[in-house]
């Protein structure tokens, strides 16, 4: 049986991203160190209808482990019907979405909508937990709706303890706030006081420093990465060393990014039946930053094959300055 004490503490998280956590990035973080990772949301209604495009979604192969599941949706029956079906396929964890802000599945009362609905929040928390008998159940959450205080995270993780919840991930920023402003972590620390389950911290983790911040500050047993990550899978190793203690392996210069990119393209093109459209976002994170990526990002928007797009990788510009770790 996977439990979360089976992995290696503190936990590092890789979070679930929607067109972005696919396999083939979820690839590339585990030949950088990426040890546990999520699924994007996956809606429990789509999962128990078995609508096709569901099942790409959750495509993955054997060296992709741990991997955990995340469900999206309001009606605890189905919540748990899709749940049970998680555990059936394989994946080691089912995570429950409480934070989601996007209005089509807000609307519907889903994602944290329902950290305004207590209430529907326990009763989906039990029919998961009884449906799921043998992996870890868990619940990703944002601050509150609006309430920035983390009073609302906290009460709504007290609900998911004493529903048979293993583990909780707080995300330092409201349903209001979206993506902008800083993730709170003195209100992440709030919820983590309020349970004795292990609370995960997130948002806004870059590097090292970041992740040691919000440990320090929250007191969380792990952190979970978000947008950090997103061409940047060196951040694995870079965290694990932190919070272990252990020198942190410097920043990969341009020429090692140019390599990682390449590959992850060939990934994409591996695992992915039409790898153009993720690889135009995918060829942009690599190089944000370097300069000479302005112009760069405006040539890979333009190309219209994999092959115009790695001519157009193969060409960018790679600075004396940039190759400062070459031996
Ligand atoms: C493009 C995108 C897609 C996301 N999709 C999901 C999702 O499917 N499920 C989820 O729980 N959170 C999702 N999130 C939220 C992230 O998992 C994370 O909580 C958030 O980005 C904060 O972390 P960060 O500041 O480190 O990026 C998404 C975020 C972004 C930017």
């Amino acid at each position: 049986m996977m439990t979360l004490k089976a992995l290696q503490l503190p936990l590092v998280v890789q979070s679930p991203m929607a067109s972005c956590t696919d396999l083939p990035f979820r690839l590339m973080g585990r030949a950088h160190g990426m040890r546990f990772a999520f699924l994007e949301m996956i809606s429990s209604e789509a999962l128990v209808r078995n609508v096709p495009q569901t099942a790409e979604l959750m495509r993955t192969v054997p060296e992709d482990r741990p991997l955990g599941a995340q469900l999206v949706g309001c009606d605890p029956q189905i919540m748990g019907e899709a749940a049970a079906k998680i555990e059936a396929l394989g994946y080691d964890v089912v995570d429950m979405n409480l934070g989601c802000p996007v209005p089509k599945i807000v609307s519907k009362g889903g994602g944290s909508m329902l950290l305004r609905e207590p209430h529907t929040a326990e009763q989906i928390f039990r029919c998961v937990v009884r449906a799921v008998k043998r992996i870890p159940v868990t619940v990703k959450m944002r601050l509150g709706f609006s309430d920035p205080s983390g009073h609302e995270a906290a009460a709504i993780a007290r609900i998911a303890e004493a529903c048979g919840v293993d583990a909780i991930s707080v995300h330092g920023r409201t349903r209001e706030q979206g993506y902008r402003g800083v993730a709170d972590y003195e209100a992440i620390g709030r919820v983590k006081a309020a349970v004795t389950i292990p609370v995960i911290g997130n948002g806004d983790v870059v590097d090292a420093a970041s992740a040691l911040r919000l440990r320090a500050v929250s007191g969380c047993d792990g952190v979970m990465l978000g947008r950090g990550a997103l061409g940047n899978p060196w951040i694995y190793h870079q965290i694990h060393a932190a919070l272990s203690g252990a020198p942190v392996p410097p920043p990969p210069d341009a020429v090692a990014r140019k390599a990682a990119l390449l590959r992850h393209v060939e990934l994409q093109v591996q695992h992915d039946s039409w790898p153009l459209g993720p690889l135009h976002r995918v060829a942009c994170w690599y190089f944000q930053h370097l300069p000479g990526v302005a112009e760069y990002r405006h040539q890979v928007n333009r190309v219209r094959s994999v092959e115009e797009l790695k001519m157009v990788i193969e060409a960018f510009p790679v600075a004396r300055s940039d190759r400062h770790f070459e031996g």
